[in-house]
C-alpha cells in the first residue's frame, strides 16, 4: 500500500484519487476549496461523472480514501503527491499555471519528508522545470523531491473506465528513479508505459489533444463537402475507419469540439509554437473550421425557419457532450448567443447541467423536461448527443412544437425515419438534409 496525495478533487483529481484509492493504495485528496472537501466528507459529489459517487463512498467507508484542505496532513507521510489543478486560458491563449504555481508553493511549504510531485495538469512544455525550481526556491529548509510528468488522458463521462484502462501510461522525469516508482504504481493498470523526458511528456500530451481535435475538425470540413455533394459523413467515417492507421474514433462530425481540454489545449500549443517562430498553421485552421461550426448552426437554423427574429428555439443539450454537466467552452454557449444576437428567444434542456447552465447562460429560458421545452418551438436543435433524446417520443414532441423542424447538429436522428415523421430535418453532412 503506497501513500497518495492528489492535489485539486475536480474532473481529473479526485477520479485519480478515487481510482488510486481502489487499486489499494491510501490517498488523501487535498483542495483549498472548504466547500468542496466539506460537501465530499458528506458524501456529497463536486461534478457530475458516472459511477463516481459510488466509487468515491466505497473507497471512504474502506479507509483508503479520505479528504483535507490542508496541506500539513495531505502531505504528512506521503510519497507521491499529484497535482491535478485546472490550468485555464489566460486572455492571450497561454495556459494560466497561477493554480499550478500556487500547489507548487504550498507543497514546498509543508513537505517534510521525500516527495515525489508528479504534474497529472495538463501544462505547458518546461512546466515541470519550473515547478521543481519554484519548489526548491520556497523550502524552508531543502528537503529531497524529484518532478515527474504523467498526464491524464482520461474523458469526461468515461473517466473512470479511462483511468482504469489507459491505452499507455506516460512517465516523464530527469530522476530514472522516480519515474520508475511512479511507473511502479500505475503497473496494475496494465497499459504500455513509455518512460521519457519531462518535456517530451508534457508534449505527447499536448499534442495528443491537437491531433484528436484535428481529426474533429477534419470530419467536419468533409462532413460539408458530404452535404454539398451528396454523400452520407456517418458511412464514409465507418469506411475510414476500419483503416488502422485512420482507426473509428473521434470521426463522428456534428457541432465541433468544446470543452475544458481541448479549446484551451490548442490555443496554449498554438501560443508555444508562436513564441518560439514556429507557425502553427495546421492548428490555427483547426481551430477556425471549429468555431465556425457553432455560428453556422444557428445560420443554417435561421434558414429552417425563415429568419430568427422573433422564433422560439430550444436546445436539446448545454453541456459539452453528453453524460457531464461541465459546460466550459460548450457550443452551446456560442449557439444560444447567435441565436439571441438575431432576435430569436431560446429555450434550453439538459438532463444535468441546469444547475451549472443558470450561471453561465443568463438569456436563455431552461426547462426541466424536453417535452415543456418544446412546446410552441419553431425548432428544436440538438446539441448534445443525450442517450434519452434518442429515444423522445418525437411525433408528441412534433404535435407539441409550432413548427416541425429539427436541426440534428450530431446526427443522433435517422433521416428517413424524420422525413416519414413529418419533421424538417436537417442533419451535418448526410446526403438528405431536408432542404
Ligand atoms: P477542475 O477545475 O475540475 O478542478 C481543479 C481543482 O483544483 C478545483 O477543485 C480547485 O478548487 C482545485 N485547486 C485550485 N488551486 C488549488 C491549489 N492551489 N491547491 C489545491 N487545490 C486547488 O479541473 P480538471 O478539469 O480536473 O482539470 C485539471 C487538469 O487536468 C487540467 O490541467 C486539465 O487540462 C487536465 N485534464 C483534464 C481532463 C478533464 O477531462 N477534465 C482530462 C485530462 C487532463
Ligand atoms: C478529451 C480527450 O479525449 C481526453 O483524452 C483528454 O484527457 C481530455 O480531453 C483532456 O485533456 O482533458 P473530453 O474533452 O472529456 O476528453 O471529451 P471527448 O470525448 O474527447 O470530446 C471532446 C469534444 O469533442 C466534445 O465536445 C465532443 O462532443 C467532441 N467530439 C468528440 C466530436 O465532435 N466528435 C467526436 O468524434 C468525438
Amino acid at each position: 500500500m503506497k501513500q497518495i496525495c492528489v492535489i485539486g478533487v475536480g474532473y481529473v483529481g479526485l477520479v485519480t484519487a478515487a481510482c488510486f484509492a481502489d487499486l489499494g493504495n491510501r490517498v488523501l485528496a487535498l483542495d483549498i476549496s472548504e466547500k468542496r472537501i466539506e460537501n465530499l466528507k458528506k458524501g456529497v459529489m463536486p461534478i457530475y461523472e458516472p459511477g463516481l459517487e459510488e466509487l468515491v463512498e466505497r473507497n471512504v467507508r474502506s479507509g483508503r480514501l479520505s479528504f483535507t484542505t490542508s496541506y500539513q496532513e495531505g502531505l504528512k507521510g506521503t510519497e507521491f503527491a499529484f497535482i491535478a489543478v485546472g490550468t485555464p486560458s489566460a486572455s492571450n491563449g497561454e495556459a494560466d499555471l497561477q493554480y499550478v504555481a500556487a500547489a507548487a508553493k504550498s507543497i514546498a511549504e509543508n513537505m517534510s519528508a521525500p516527495l515525489i510531485i508528479i504534474n497529472k495538469s495538463t501544462v505547458p512544455i518546461g512546466t515541470g522545470d519550473l515547478v521543481a525550481d519554484m519548489v526548491t526556491r520556497s523550502q524552508p529548509k531543502p528537503v529531497p523531491f524529484s518532478v515527474v510528468s504523467c498526464p491524464e488522458f482520461l474523458r469526461e463521462g468515461t473517466a473512470i473506465a479511462d483511468f482504469m484502462n489507459p491505452h499507455r501510461t506516460v512517465v516523464g522525469s530527469l530522476h530514472r528513479e522516480a519515474a520508475e516508482q511512479v511507473a511502479q504504481l500505475h503497473l496494475p493498470l496494465r497499459a504500455p508505459i513509455v518512460l521519457t523526458d519531462l518535456r517530451t511528456a508534457e508534449m505527447i500530451k499536448y499534442a495528443s489533444n491537437a491531433f484528436l481535435a484535428t481529426k474533429i475538425s477534419f470530419i467536419n470540413e468533409i462532413a460539408d463537402v458530404c452535404e454539398a455533394l451528396g454523400a452520407d459523413v456517418k458511412e464514409v467515417a465507418v469506411g475510414m475507419g476500419y483503416d488502422k492507421r485512420i482507426g473509428p474514433a473521434m470521426l463522428d462530425a456534428g457541432v465541433g469540439w468544446g470543452g475544458s481540454c481541448f479549446p484551451k489545449d490548442v490555443k496554449a500549443l498554438a501560443y508555444m509554437a508562436e513564441e518560439n517562430n514556429v507557425t502553427p498553421h495546421v492548428l490555427n485552421a483547426v481551430t477556425k473550421v471549429n468555431y465556425d461550426r457553432r455560428r453556422a448552426v444557428a445560420e443554417r437554423t435561421g434558414q429552417m425557419v425563415g429568419g430568427l427574429k422573433g422564433k422560439v428555439i430550444g436546445l436539446l443539450g448545454l453541456a459539452f457532450k453528453e453524460n457531464t454537466d461541465d459546460m466550459r467552452d460548450a457550443p452551446s454557449i456560442d449557439i444560444a448567443h447567435h441565436l439571441a444576437e438575431a432576435g430569436a428567444t431560446v429555450r434550453g434542456y439538459d438532463p444535468v447541467a441546469l444547475e451549472v447552465a443558470k450561471g453561465l447562460l443568463p438569456e436563455i429560458i431552461l426547462f426541466h423536461d424536453p417535452y415543456e421545452m418544446a412546446k410552441g418551438c419553431d425548432a428544436l436543435i440538438v446539441v448534445t448527443p443525450w442517450n434519452e433524446f434518442k429515444q423522445l417520443d418525437l411525433q408528441e414532441i412534433k404535435g407539441l412544437m409550432n413548427s416541425a423542424i429539427v436541426f440534428d447538429s450530431r446526427n443522433i436522428y435517422n433521416p428517413a425515419e424524420m422525413k416519414t415523421l413529418g419533421f424538417r430535418y436537417r442533419s451535418i453532412g448526410r446526403g438528405f438534409n431536408g432542404k
